[in-house]
């Protein structure tokens, strides 16, 4: 009999914590270790219904997050380096699971080249454009420690900042 998965559902720490806000080291050795992170990555991304979730955000600072999009199939990128991003830019609404209940619009690169490796430690490139560069931009922005609003002008962010403060109190 096969043995049901055991669904992982990890902690996500959210906006103040200070892991957020530090980079992540690069993953030496793509091992079965690294295949349970991802897949645990992926059942807290489901859980949290978000579309991409990175390392940090559950207090693993490495160099890895996924991504899972509707009905597209879910992708991990370990060690990813941005080849290409292009100068055209555009504007979406963005969240993050660890910025619960705020949405807002975000500039970045509409497309993207990114070089990574999967979860069996096989390399690939990968082109997007659309919600998947989106997506894509955002998680690595978690593995530099930079979260959408710094993305923001200043005087959007500290609108967000202190309406989260403001919830926060209560
Ligand atoms: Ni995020």
């Amino acid at each position: 009999m096969e043995k049901a998965k055991k669904i992982e559902k990890l902690e996500i720490l959210t906006l103040g914590n200070e892991l957020l806000r530090q980079k992540a080291e690069p993953i030496t050795k793509i091992n079965a270790e690294i295949g349970k992170i991802a897949e645990a990555l992926l059942d807290t991304l489901y859980l949290g219904k978000g579309v991409g979730l990175a390392g940090p955000q559950v207090g693993l600072m490495k160099r890895i997050f996924v991504v899972h999009i509707d009905k597209d199939i879910p992708r991990v990128f370990i060690n990813p380096s941005l080849l290409e991003i292009s100068e055209d830019t555009v504007k979406y609404e963005e969240g993050c699971l660890s910025i619960p209940g705020v949405w807002v619009e975000v500039i970045r690169p509409k497309t993207l080249r990114i070089q990574a490796w999967n979860e069996k430690g096989r390399p690939f490139t990968q082109d997007a454009d659309g919600i998947l560069a989106r997506v894509i931009l955002h998680e690595y922005d978690h593995l530099e420690g930079t979260l959408f609003i710094d993305r923001l002008s200043a005087l959007k962010r500290n609108r967000i900042l202190a309406k989260i403060e403001k919830h926060q109190r209560v």
